[in-house]
């Protein structure tokens, strides 16, 4: 099936490592032009030089989410190389493992501020040509946290609710304007998060092994973490101009970790 994303261009945020890197290439494949940002510059060069060496349909700019004016000035460019923005991903992010009581007023402060400057800052940056695009389509990367909160992540469960009704709200606002919004919600997805949380449990269990244990303890129905390529297939699915009544929504990337019916 031809998904109508060739020659689309398409901002997607914290695209050079996990479900981001997995999505830009996923797009690239589809023959769309692709933005992408991240923090560490180098990361970022590695991209550029693994897939977008030669074509001219990647573009790379160092950008944290959380600065408005750095994402207007990524989000000018992109539109002023390609000379339209169809999609956005809003994917950069991470999450804070903390308590209730271990997560101080900065914790609190900094997790909403991530979260919602994440979707925000792109989105009005965006907005103008989106609603200028006949296939406009925004994708929130969030998580079951946010209907399935768990105290061990209580500023990010807490947060990732916010993001999830936000989402709901802005599907309504920019409905208007042709602008789709939809949300995939992640289970335990094998990336750069849980490497990093490999390393620093130190279990002396072997990667594979250490995963196994994590799906058993968390109730993950499929028996394992989820792989960025497989989320990637369901944000590429809502950026298609050929899910053009989809809007409001969100889809479950979670291998049946989450227990809502709703
Ligand atoms: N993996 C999971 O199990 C899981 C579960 C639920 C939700 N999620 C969410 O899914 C999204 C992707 O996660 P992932 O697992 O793919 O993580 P990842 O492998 O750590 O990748 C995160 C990406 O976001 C970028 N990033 C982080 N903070 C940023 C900022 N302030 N400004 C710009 N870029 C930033 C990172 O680059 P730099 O570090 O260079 O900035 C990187 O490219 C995140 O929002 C995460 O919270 C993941």
């Amino acid at each position: 099936m031809d998904l109508g994303l060739a020659d689309r261009a398409i901002v997607v945020t914290g695209g050079s490592s996990g479900v981001g890197l997995a999505t830009v290439r996923a797009l690239l494949d589809e023959g769309a032009r692709v933005a992408t940002c991240g923090r560490d510059a180098e990361r970022l060069k590695n991209v550029a030089a693994t897939l977008g060496a030669g074509h001219g349909r990647l573009l790379t700019e160092v950008c944290d989410v959380r600065d408005a004016d750095a994402v207007d000035a990524f989000v000018r460019r992109t539109a002023e190389e390609f000379g339209a923005v169809d999609g956005l991903v809003n994917n950069a992010g991470q999450s804070r493992m903390k308590a209730l009581d271990e997560a101080t007023a900065e914790d609190w402060r900094d997790e909403l501020e991530l979260k919602f400057a994440g979707v925000l800052n792109p989105l009005h940056a965006a907005r103008p040509h989106l609603a200028a695009s006949d296939a406009a389509s925004v994708v929130n990367v969030n998580a079951v946290l946010a209907k399935q909160p768990e105290t061990r992540l209580i500023t990010t469960s807490a947060a990732r609710a916010g993001i999830l009704n936000l989402s709901k709200s802005l599907s309504a606002e920019l409905a208007a304007d042709g602008i789709r919004v939809n949300s995939v919600c992640l289970g335990l997805v094998d990336t750069g998060q849980w490497t990093r949380r490999y390393a620093a449990a130190d279990s002396g269990l072997s990667y594979e092994g250490w995963q196994a244990e994590l799906a058993a303890d968390r109730g993950i129905a499929l028996g394992r973490l989820g792989r960025a390529e497989e989320v990637a297939y369901a944000i590429v699915a809502l950026l298609s101009p050929r899910a053009s009544y989809i809007t409001g929504t969100s889809i479950d990337v979670c291998g049946g970790v989450g227990r809502s019916i709703l």
